[in-house]
């Protein structure tokens, strides 16, 4: 894995959270409760600032180990938050396949600045994680998130019935994918030496 994961584009940046970083995302949780509350919402404990100095070392592991990429969207001045963006379950083997979910703040939205952020965590997932398929699955009335998705190349396999329990419903799901056609075999095992 790399070492970091600090992505600056022309409006935002997309980073992993760092310690310090702590209650601008709890504060971010709480000021977009309501937007969130239809297609993922928001948890008690995510409205806490003790909740994330908890979790984002295991979110720094989790990158370290491969495992996840876990980011946020901030303002240029590097602290404000205004929305995640996560790659999740990264599966190597024969799969090189992860899932990306994303948010962003109600005050934020309708500006292109997911799309923004979202072009350069797949640049970084396919071109520094070297990963082989991206799937992002949305309910079908989430026409924005669709929208989003067909923008960024996302195409359409199917419907997964009854795919995620959100606000006490199994809600079907879309599912899309975008996979990388620059995507690197590999290399064989280094047997020099023996
Ligand atoms: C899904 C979600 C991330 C989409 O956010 P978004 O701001 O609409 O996405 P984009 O960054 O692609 O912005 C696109 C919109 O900005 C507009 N826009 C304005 N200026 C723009 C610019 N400079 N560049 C690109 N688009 C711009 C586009 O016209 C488009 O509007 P439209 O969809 O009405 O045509 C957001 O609605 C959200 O967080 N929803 C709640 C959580 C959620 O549903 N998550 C996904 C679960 S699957």
């Amino acid at each position: 894995m790399p070492a970091e994961c600090v992505l600056h584009t022309r409006r935002l940046i997309v980073r992993l959270p760092r310690l310090e970083d702590a209650p601008a995302i709890a504060a971010f949780h709480r000021s977009d409760e309501a937007h969130m509350r239809e297609f993922g919402p928001t948890t008690a404990a995510e409205k806490a600032t003790e909740f994330w100095e908890g979790w984002i070392p295991q979110i720094r592991d989790d990158f370290y180990a491969g495992v996840s990429c876990k980011t946020f969207l901030y303002e240029p001045d590097d602290r404000t938050v205004f929305g995640a963006a996560t790659l999740s379950s990264i599966l190597r083997g024969r799969f090189h396949a992860c899932f990306l979910g994303y948010n962003i703040a109600a005050t934020h939205e309708g500006r292109g600045l997911m799309r923004e952020g979202l072009q350069a965590l797949i640049a970084f997932a396919f071109e520094e994680l070297n990963l082989h398929r991206i799937m992002a699955n949305y309910m079908p009335r989430n026409e924005r998130s669709g929208r989003l998705l067909q923008r960024l190349g996302f195409v359409v396999e199917g419907t997964a019935r009854q795919y995620l329990w959100i606000n006490g419903v199994w809600e079907d799901h879309v599912m899309t994918s975008l996979t990388n056609p620059a995507w690197r075999a590999p290399g064989l095992p280094n047997l020099s030496g023996l």
